[in-house]
């Protein structure tokens, strides 16, 4: 069994204990708010963990070994792999088209990189807090700007890996590109109102120089 350990998180508490992941949340209605979004999916045959226990604000799940979607992203660009991240979004495009078709009319919302789990067989997704209605270019354009502001942020190899994850969802998820290019300058306005130090000039000139290459 694994050894129990404290998980980076930054809302609620989360580790893993006795072979279990245990989420302390701050109070009992988000926690059972993300019992039954995780129920919903997992009855819909979305690769979520499997809720084990819930009591009062604290959320027992299953535990979902492999890297996070971030580690494994930035692993491969260190490599060089253009083949292997390509390979690695189809299967994310994989994991989102299960979630649309089991929740249509719904967004997965939160689309961070720690919160997707590379295993074995595929890609699990967890921290289910929300489930909002909205558009797909919405989710694709978080995580493709996401993906773009990750340290080292905007660099070149950047570019050439955000291309290769838009052209990797769609093949697999029908887009409007430009409602994707759209929803990526709103979250970089976004991460300027919410982070202390981001450079939202350098992020626009980037998206510039992207919009170029798609
Ligand atoms: N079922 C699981 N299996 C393995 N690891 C998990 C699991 N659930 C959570 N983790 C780990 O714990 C971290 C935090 O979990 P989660 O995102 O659910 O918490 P959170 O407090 O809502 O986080 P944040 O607010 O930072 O997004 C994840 O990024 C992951 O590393
Ligand atoms: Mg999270």
């Amino acid at each position: 069994m694994e050894k129990n350990k404290i998980f980076e998180s930054r809302r609620n508490t989360v580790s893993l204990e006795k072979g279990q992941i245990k989420k302390v949340f701050s109070d009992a209605e988000a926690a059972q708010h993300e019992w039954n979004v995780l129920t919903l999916l997992q009855l819909r045959g979305v690769s979520v963990p499997e809720v084990l226990d819930l009591r009062e604000n604290v959320l027992y799940l299953q535990y979902c070994p492999g890297p996070l979607l971030l580690d494994r992203v930035l692993e491969l660009e260190e490599k060089n792999s253009a083949e292997g991240l390509s390979g690695l979004c189809a299967e994310l495009a994989d994991w989102f088209n299960q979630f649309y078709q089991a929740v249509p009319g719904h967004i997965r919302g939160d689309v961070n990189f720690r919160n997707f789990i590379v295993g074995v067989s595929g890609i699990t997704g967890i921290d289910f807090e929300t489930l909002p209605i909205g558009q797909k270019e919405t989710d694709m354009g978080n995580l493709l700007s996401y993906y773009a502001a990750y340290s080292p942020a905007f660099t070149t190899q950047r570019t050439k890996g955000t291309v290769i994850m838009l052209n990797a969802f769609s093949e697999k998820i029908i887009l409007d590109k430009s409602k994707v290019l759209k929803e990526m300058r709103f979250a970089f306005k976004h991460m300027e109102k919410r982070r202390k130090c981001f450079d939202v000039k350098r992020a626009e000139g980037w998206l510039r120089g992207f919009e170029k290459e798609v």
